[in-house]
Order: C-alpha cells, then structure tokens, then sequence
C-alpha cells in the first residue's frame, strides 16, 4: 500500500499543538516532511514552529477542527503551495470525564462535534484531494477506550469507537483508490489531556515514544498502529469475554481511582 514519504507532498496534522500531535509533527520534519500544523492556539504552533531543525517544515495553520469551511480551506492551502497533500493525521481529540450520577448534554455534544465531527470534516476534504492525485495516506487517532467502556468514558469512548468503526469501513473503497487509511489507537501517553486522570494509568509512555511508534507504524503495512501493544492486547482480550467478567476486570485494572 501506498507510503508517504517527503517528496511526495506535505503532511497536515491536527490536534498539533501538543502532546502526541505536536511529538509527532515534530519527528515528523525531523525526518525531512513538510508538516502543516493545525490547532486553535496560534501561540502554542509558533512556539513549535520555531524548534524546526531545518530538515524538513512546519508550517501554522490554525482552525478549529469543528469549523467545515476552515477545514477546506486548509486542504485547499497545502494544495496550492505545496502541490499536494500525502499525509493526513487526523488527531485533534478531548476527553470530558463523564459520571452517570451528573449527567450533562454537553459532554456529549461537545467530544462528538470534535473527536467526530473535527475528524469527519478534515477528512472529505483529504479524501477528495488524495483522489484527484491518485494516492495518499490517511491515519486517524481513535484510541483504546474505543474498544469497550471503560469508567469516566461514556463521551470519549463512543466517539473513538465511532472512529474505528467508520475507518473499518472505509477501507474497503480506500483501498482500490490508492488511499491507505490506519487507524492509531494509543494507551496511556502523557500529555495535557492525562495530568488531569486521577486514576492509575497501566504502561503509561512518554508522548516521545508514541511518536516514535506511530511514525514507525505509518510506513508498517498495517491497518492498526497501536501502542504499547501488551495494553491493547489486554483490552481486545477482556472485550471478548463474557460481561460478568468483563466489568469485574475493567473495574479491577481502574481500582485505585480517588472518587
Ligand atoms: N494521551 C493519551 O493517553 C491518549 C490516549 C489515546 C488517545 N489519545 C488521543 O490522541 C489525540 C491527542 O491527544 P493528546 O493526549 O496529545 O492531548 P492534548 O495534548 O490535549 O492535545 C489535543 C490537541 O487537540 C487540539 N484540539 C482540541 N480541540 C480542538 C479543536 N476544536 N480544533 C482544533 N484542535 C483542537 C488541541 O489544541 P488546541 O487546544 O490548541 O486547539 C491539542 O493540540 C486525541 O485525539 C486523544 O483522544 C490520547
């Protein structure tokens, strides 16, 4: 399957202010790509702007992944200066702890219109540039909450299952056209969005090792790029086994959480 590699085109990524995004955008141009960088904190991309080594790009562009038409005109700008758009990570992402006891629309609405929506809207515009050039690569950043409820989920984890499931299925028309789509599904990274669990997070990685992985699993040919791996096989694992025993186990491996 088709492998972005620097000459090809530019990469965008959203979600690149910080943690995994930014990590990634980084090893990224390390390597010698031209990354656009989308978030909505203008301040947070300069700063990483300004740590290029030269070898590669990084170029701001802030929006809002909720924003259709500013997710068009991205596509539309990488088109037109760099030619063509190769690789497209799709990470922007937010968890809202949700509790049944305190219920809010909001939580809700809020993570599917930017773990969802933010994704679906940077990827038809992809998608349709990718198929005019006959060949691209696409990743999406689901996680391993998308693979069964866990505590404090209920938002975040319907939104990353919905990703796993519509990536799953669009590979099968993706495939025929040249357009390689992954799936990333990390564990535990530590970034901005962890410091605020107040549970034990089993194998928790640095942001410099998923970035590592999931620039190594973009050129793998594999569906699935999925860190670190003895977790998610834990979790497909437990996912498989009767509910009995499914929610003594989830309930066990959170144990410890303060409230
Ligand atoms: N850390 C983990 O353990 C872990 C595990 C599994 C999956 N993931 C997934 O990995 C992705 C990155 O998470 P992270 O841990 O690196 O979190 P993070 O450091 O909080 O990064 C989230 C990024 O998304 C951007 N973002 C949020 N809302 C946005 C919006 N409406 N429009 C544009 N950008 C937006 C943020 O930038 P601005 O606020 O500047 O817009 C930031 O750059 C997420 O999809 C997350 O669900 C993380």
């Amino acid at each position: 399957m088709y492998s972005a590699k620097p000459r090809d085109g530019a990469v965008w990524i959203t979600g690149a202010s910080t943690g995994i995004g930014a990590a990634t955008a980084e090893a990224l141009e390390k390597q010698g790509y031209t990354v656009y960088i989308s978030a909505r904190s203008k301040d947070k991309l300069n700063a990483l702007a300004s740590k290029a080594t030269g070898a590669g790009k990084l170029v701001v562009l802030p929006l809002d992944v909720t924003d259709r038409n500013a997710c068009k005109n991205a596509v539309e700008t990488i088109l037109k200066v760099e030619g063509a758009l190769a690789l497209v990570i799709l990470n922007a992402g937010i968890f809202i702890p949700v509790r049944g006891f305190d219920l809010k629309y909001e939580s809700f609405d809020k993570t599917m219109a930017i773990n969802f929506g933010g994704v679906v809207n940077g990827l038809l515009p992809a998608i349709e540039a990718m198929k005019e050039a006959g060949r691209g690569q696409v990743a999406i950043v689901s996680s391993v909450a998308g693979l069964g409820g866990l505590k404090q989920s209920a938002s975040y984890g319907a939104s990353k299952a919905a990703l796993i499931n519509m990536a799953e299925s669009l590979k099968f028309d993706l495939d025929p056209m040249n357009i390689r789509i992954q799936i990333i599904m990390p564990g535990f990274v530590e970034t901005p969005a962890t410091d605020q669990n107040d549970f034990p997070m089993p194998f928790l990685m640095s942001v410099q090792d998923a970035a590592d992985r999931i620039v190594h699993g973009l050129r793998a040919d594999k569906f699935e790029i999925t860190f670190p791996r003895r977790f998610t096989w834990m979790l497909k694992f437990v996912n498989i086994l009767p509910y009995g025993i499914y929610f003594s186990l989830v309930d066990w491996i959170t144990k410890g959480r303060k409230s």
